[in-house]
């Protein structure tokens, strides 16, 4: 990972809108930074606030509270009183519905930002840097083809040239591939983030889709209700969430409830649940008697169909739904009164009905504020 610094730093950022059942706080004292050459996600609900918040950085929203930098630029203040217009920021944006012109060609499409205001490129200056862009995104050969004719993957890369050809130094993107269809979407994931890696680009990028954030980012940072509530790597999210929401929002994690019941110098402890005792790892600010919930992945449970030689975190269960996914199955067994989700290699033969032993590795469960 590039280390070179900030590139965008966002400040305390707050915006209100009005609406008929009364004031939303979509964006709620946002504050974060994204490093030179980072690919950045926000990730969050539907209505978390991710497209406010980089609306925000656009400027195509005016926040009633906060700054934004960018580069070395301050672009938005709400105490200077200072707000540098959307086309004045050198920011490129890439939207969900792709906002390309459908009377326009593929050239003209990318052409255009070069084209509005008075930018002052010679024809020749921008035959030159609609094909560079053209050929960055590899639409080569369908310059002359109007765009609507361009399939749904073209359409999107058009976006891209066209978001790319002023050579902002930041580009926002607010879910770009969630048009297309699942295969196309996984290959647009990779093209993306290897052109942006190659260009060194700095990127925000806006999802609700959880793998996709996985998948694509450097950092990612977890949004709800207009606040941010984690931030991080994505492997460190996933693993080590720090609170139940970020678990719950990222998988299908089992929560187990109880109370902590040992707790040892090593940090190691034990959580006393409904389903049974717990060992595992404590976070810093737990202590006996407190109330906890213990996550644990589908993926990360060892399922047995025979007893477990395992001292420690072994529960019994019995099986209630098992359904094919190709790849793996997803299981959902019953520890007395509790569903708990279990995910198979498919050559595990289980049905309904059938007993299995579960074996909770302690490295593989969080402690988590209830
Ligand atoms: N122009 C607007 N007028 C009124 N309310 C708005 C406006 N834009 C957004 N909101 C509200 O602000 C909140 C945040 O909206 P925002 O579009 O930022 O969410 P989001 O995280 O991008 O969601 P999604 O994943 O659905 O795109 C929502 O409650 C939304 O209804
Ligand atoms: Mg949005």
């Amino acid at each position: 990972m590039k280390h070179n610094g900030i590139m965008i730093k966002v400040s305390d950022l707050s915006k209100t809108f009005q609406t008929d059942r009364g004031e939303v706080l979509a964006a709620d004292q946002v504050s974060f930074s994204v490093q030179t050459g980072t690919f950045f996600t926000l990730l969050g609900p539907s209505g978390c606030g991710k497209s406010t918040t980089l609306r925000c950085i656009a400027g195509l929203e005016k926040p009633e509270q906060g700054e934004i930098v960018v580069g070395d630029r301050l672009l938005f203040s709400h105490n200077r009183g200072l707000s540098v217009p959307p086309h004045k920021r050198d920011i490129g944006m890439v939207f969900q519905s792709y906002a390309i012109w459908p009377h326009m060609t593929v050239f003209e499409n990318v052409a255009f930002p070069l084209k509005v205001g008075k930018k002052g490129f010679s024809r020749r200056q921008i035959g030159e840097k609609v094909q560079k862009a053209i050929i960055l995104v590899q639409l080569e050969g369908l310059e002359d083809r109007p765009a609507p004719q361009l399939s749904g993957g073209q359409q999107q890369r058009l976006a891209l040239a066209r978001a790319l050809v002023m050579e902002p130094q930041v580009l926002l993107l607010d879910e770009p591939l969630s048009n297309l269809d699942a295969k196309l979407r996984e290959q647009m994931r990779i093209e993306l983030t290897d052109l942006l890696n190659r260009l060194g680009i700095t990127a925000l990028y806006v999802t609700h889709d959880q793998l996709e954030a996985l998948a694509m980012s450097q950092i990612m940072a977890v949004m709800k209700d207009g606040k941010i509530i984690e931030w991080g790597e994505p492997k460190e999210i996933y693993i080590r969430p720090k609170t139940r929401f970020v678990a719950d929002f990222i998988g299908t994690p089992n929560f187990l409830e109880g109370k902590i019941i040992e707790g040892t110098s090593m940090g190691m402890g034990v959580v006393e649940t409904t389903e049974g005792e717990i060992t595992c790892q404590l976070p810093g600010w737990a202590k006996r008697e407190d109330r906890v919930a213990v996550c644990i992945r589908p993926e990360n449970v060892t399922v047995r169909q025979k007893p477990l030689n395992e001292e420690k975190n072994v529960l019994e269960a019995k099986v209630e739904l098992v359904t094919f996914f190709g790849e793996y199955n997803d299981c959902q067994a019953m520890v007395g009164e509790k569903m708990v989700r279990l995910r198979l290699h498919p050559s595990i033969d289980l049905k309904k009905g059938d007993g299995v032993s579960l074996f909770l590795p302690p490295e593989m469960c969080t402690v988590l504020k209830i």
